[in-house]
């Protein structure tokens, strides 16, 4: 990986892995890096263990206000790993393989999809199967313009594993899922801002300053108002609407009786009584 990718001005490095980069920036950004570009970003077993390990010390950290994913290199990261996710596991029989998908499938969508911070998915280059996954777990994604996306296993000689075309499911149309699940073939980083698998994709030379002003803004944001928010919208899109409307007043009352900045009060004292803001338009003075 080139110095400009592993450290963003000011990074701290959040720890020590072999097979990812984490730093967290001076703006509250922590920078998460599959770090393996040699075999371009392919997610084998000790990657899958160490990103466990990753997203507790980024949850933990009181510095890190929201986590960008990203791959080293040309790749944001080339799927499963075919010779250590797939043979070798393969080979060391079934309770093996069993934790081994327990694990990939904790970090990937279990632990990434309610991260309790604000999460992007930055798609730097080559993106295929398995990445599928924690892409569309994040909450927000950009891409690069010149980044290749693929469903590839079909070319492989398999269906698509694990929850991949699950995740599909949840941010594409189905005609556009199952076009590329079956013929395997690739598409660019505009291709998949058209069917919404990531919400822009900008040329690569602005990539990184492109998710930072986003992620900076949503670091902004009430902390425990936007875990709230983002964890409501998913869990209740797959409820009946009796059932969420009963899940998201109690997540509502939860968020606002857990809220250490108490934001409500402060946004309705600011527009009702001082006159000073208009919430359509911007965000309540914070501290
Ligand atoms: N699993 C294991 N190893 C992988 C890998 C994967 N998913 N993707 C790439 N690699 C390894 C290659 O085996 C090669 O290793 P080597 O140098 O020891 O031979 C190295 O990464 C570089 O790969 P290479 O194919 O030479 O790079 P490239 O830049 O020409 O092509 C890709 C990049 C991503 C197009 C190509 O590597 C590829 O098709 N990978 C598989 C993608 C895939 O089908 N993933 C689905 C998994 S479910």
């Amino acid at each position: 990986m080139s110095p400009e990718e592993t450290e963003p001005a000011g990074a701290i490095p959040l720890g020590k892995w072999e097979t990812v980069a984490a730093e967290v920036d001076p703006d509250g950004i922590a920078w998460v890096t599959l770090d393996r570009p040699e075999k371009r970003n392919a997610m084998s077993p000790m990657l899958n263990k160490e990103m466990l390990q990753v997203l507790d010390v980024v949850e933990a950290d009181e510095r890190a206000r929201v986590l960008v994913l990203t791959g080293a290199g040309e790749s944001f990261s080339a799927g499963m790993d075919l010779k250590e996710y797939f043979r070798e596991v393969d080979a060391a029989g079934p309770v093996a393989r069993a934790r081994s998908r327990r694990e990939a499938n904790e970090w990937q969508y279990r632990r990434l999809r309610y991260f309790p911070k604000p999460t992007i998915a930055m798609v730097n280059g080559w993106c295929f199967g398995g990445a599928f996954t924690p892409l569309v777990a994040c909450d927000l994604a950009i891409a690069a313009d010149e980044a290749t996306f693929g469903l590839s296993e079909v070319n492989w000689g398999i269906p698509p594993g694990s929850v991949v075309s699950r995740a599909l499911a949840e941010v594409v149309p189905a005609r556009d899922a199952l076009y590329y699940i079956m013929t395997g073939r690739t598409f660019s980083g505009p291709q998949a801002a058209a069917m919404r698998l990531v919400n822009e994709s900008v040329p690569r030379e602005v990539l990184r300053d492109r998710t930072a002003d986003l992620a900076r803004q949503l670091a902004g944001v009430n902390r425990a108002v936007l875990e709230a928010a983002k964890v409501g919208f998913k869990r209740a899109r797959n409820m009946d609407w009796e059932a969420s409307e009963e899940y998201l007043y109690a997540k509502l009352d939860q968020s606002t009786a857990a809220d250490p900045e108490h934001g409500r009060e402060h946004g309705l004292s600011q527009f009702l009584d001082e006159k000073s803001f208009r919430p359509g338009l911007g965000a309540y003075r914070r501290g």
